[in-house]
């Protein structure tokens, strides 16, 4: 697997689930994903109780990495209610971490936030995290994008868990923002015994990318998701005329 001219390659993972115990052992693995990609993608649940210690040793895992790495949080990364710990962390050792927020990795525009289901809180808690999906989607202006969640927006890769866990495992509200801004892709985590693919009912491809999930059902391939865009070509958007200075500017900015 050799980088491409013609497109930009994402590895992405979720569920780390970094420990103290784990230190050192994914070194190989960060390096593996990053060698065959333009970027890391993670989808959450990056540390396992979300202490900055485990934040520190996943920092340092990472430090060889010298692709862009764009990270959202998991619930496990909530477990020590210090999710900020964790946040700044990642942040000084570089990684993006997207809560309801948006960034552009060569052109394509990842959209990024938790996604987790509000069960037993009011509606307009519930619809938080669909609210801030959709404010980062509405932030986009690639014609290339990506969701990045750690929840899943769909019942078919949640599909393998028992039935009754269901609504913990994911939210159908999230599914919402991706129809009004199309996506070319979500990633998800956090089903470890999900359904690798599925779509929304707009037929937007979701995949689950829990590391666990993608070792068991996949034990011959190297445990991330390697998925590809076409690179625009740079002047197509000069041509039309239509663009503004800044993005013409931001899109020169790339090479
Ligand atoms: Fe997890
Ligand atoms: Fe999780």
């Amino acid at each position: 697997m050799s980088k491409s001219p013609s497109t930009v390659r994402f590895a992405v993972v979720g569920d780390i689930h970094m420990t103290k115990d784990g230190a050192g052992s994914l070194r190989a693995f960060f390096a593996q994903a990053a060698d065959a990609a333009d970027a890391l993608l993670l989808c959450g649940d990056l540390t396992d109780y979300g202490t900055a210690e485990e934040a520190h040793f996943l920092a340092d895992e990472l430090s060889s990495v010298k692709v862009p790495v764009v990270a959202v949080l998991g619930n496990h990364d909530y477990e020590s209610g210090s999710p900020e710990a964790v946040i700044d962390t990642l942040k000084k050792a570089g990684v993006r971490v997207l809560d309801g927020e948006a960034c552009e990795i060569e052109g394509v525009g990842i959209a990024g936030t938790k996604g987790e289901p509000v069960i037993k809180l009011f509606v307009q808690e519930a619809l938080h995290e669909a609210m801030k999906l959709e404010s980062a989607l509405a932030k986009l202006r690639t014609p290339r994008r990506i969701a990045l969640l750690h929840y899943s927006p769909i019942c078919g890769t949640v599909e393998g868990e028992p039935a009754d866990i269901f609504p913990f495992l994911g939210s159908s509200r999230l599914e919402e923002p991706l129809l009004r801004y199309p996506v070319d892709a979500v990633f998800h985590g956090h089903a470890h015994r999900g359904t690798l693919e599925g779509r929304t009912i707009n037929g937007v491809p979701v995949y689950n990318v829990a590391r666990p999930l993608l070792l068991r059902k996949r034990p011959d391939q190297p445990p991330f998701h390697l998925y590809e865009l076409p690179r625009e070509p740079p002047d197509t958007e000069t041509l039309v005329g239509t663009v503004s200075a800044s993005a013409a500017a931001a899109a020169h900015g790339h090479h």
